[in-house]
């Protein structure tokens, strides 16, 4: 994209966001509408955010992974806040939350509620600090290098003319062994440059989607070298004339999990290596979901590859698993990583993307 149109962009998302939008009911897809089940756990939390709040809410995805007790997170274009105040119940009082977004009409209805929500979660005073800035440049925020152990963001990445920077300020801002978690629009080919210039359709999080193999190259190339899609569901368009601008583009929400790790490999190698879920994370007695091709069941050994040998073993998750095989032993490609789609709807097309 033209590099001069980069300020112009941001003051019609400003726009759009601030004053074209007053509530989730105004959007013209179901693009920034959440659809998925959620946990009972957190449909408990979200019934006591505020519902001011609630009604600013513009996700597509499902952003509260699991075991975040005292974790600090980073939320990446946070809005109005309702991301930042589920992770607020979930942390604790001994973790952290960061919302970082550059619309004041949003980020004062996250504001006006933090003492709300702190009473709500019985917690002394709030865990939740509003930021107002560029994702794109997060190197002014003063926000320290490796400090995060996590980081979300929901619907906003495809909003930003500099997707490389918004990736490669995350890394920086992930402690080793600490996640970028994040849901995002993503398009089926490459969006022709001359929709971008739509105010509509890139505010609906649509001209600014990536190609989702653009994406997974450009996530690799920003140290994130085995990304792994959590969740995915294709978007609708129903509105017939952005339907016929759109010309044929197919659309999806998709949630990725891309874990700082150092040693993660290009693809999933066998080391003859085992994990055993303990069942101790909060709220998953039975099982774990690590992402769309890893549920671990409590208390099943399973065989696994080593970049999801490191991701358990070097994470957040690290003392709810135990684990075998110390990794100094190669036996080859590992067994059934088929190279798929990232989507379902192409799912038994062969392409490249996560595997196992
Ligand atoms: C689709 S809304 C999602 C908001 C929030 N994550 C939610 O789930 O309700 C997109 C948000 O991203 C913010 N945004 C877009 N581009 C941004 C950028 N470059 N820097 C900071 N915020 C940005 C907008 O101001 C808006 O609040």
């Amino acid at each position: 994209m033209d590099a001069k149109l980069e300020p112009e962009i941001h003051l019609e998302v400003q726009r759009y966001y601030g004053e074209t939008l007053e509530t989730s009911s105004d959007l013209k897809t179901n693009a920034c509408c959440t659809e998925s089940e959620l946990p009972e756990h957190v449909k408990a939390a979200l019934a006591e955010v505020h519902d001011e709040v609630k009604a600013r809410y513009y996700g597509c995805g499902f952003v509260i992974p699991e075991a975040l007790a005292g974790a600090r997170i980073l939320d990446l274009g946070c809005g109005a806040g309702q991301d930042c105040y589920l992770l607020s119940k979930m942390v604790g009082p001994r973790g952290r939350i960061v919302g970082v977004d550059m619309t004041p009409e949003q980020l004062a209805v996250a504001r006006r509620h933090r003492e709300y929500h702190a009473d709500k979660f019985g917690h002394d005073t709030s865990n939740v600090e509003f930021i107002e800035g560029n994702i794109e440049h997060l190197e002014n925020l003063g926000l320290d290098d490796a400090s995060f152990d996590l980081i979300v963001s929901n619907c906003v990445v495809n909003l930003a003319t500099d997707k490389e920077a918004v990736l490669e300020n995350a890394y920086r801002l992930l402690r080793p062994g600490g996640e970028f978690h994040f849901a995002d629009i993503y398009a089926d080919r490459r969006v022709p440059s001359v929709l971008k210039q739509d105010p509509v359709l890139y505010g609906e999080c649509l001209a600014g989607a990536m190609y989702w193999n653009d994406f997974l190259n450009t996530a690799k190339s920003a140290g994130f070298a085995d990304p792994r899609l959590v969740d995915d569901r294709p978007v609708t368009v129903t509105d017939p004339a952005l339907v016929e601008r759109l010309g044929g583009l197919v659309f999806y929400s998709a949630t990725y999990s891309l874990f700082r790790l150092a040693g993660l490999e290009p693809a999933c190698e066998d080391y003859g290596q085992t994990v055993e879920y303990r069942g101790t994370v909060d709220y998953c007695p039975e099982r774990l979901v690590l992402d769309k091709h890893h549920v671990f069941e409590t208390g099943k050994q399973v065989r696994v590859c080593g970049n999801t040998y490191k991701m358990l073993a070097e994470s957040r998750f690290s003392a709810h698993f135990r684990y075998s095989g110390e990794g100094d032993r190669h036996y080859g490609i590992f067994p059934g990583c088929g190279h798929t789609l990232p989507f379902a709807a192409g799912e038994a097309v062969e392409s490249g993307g996560s595997c196992c």
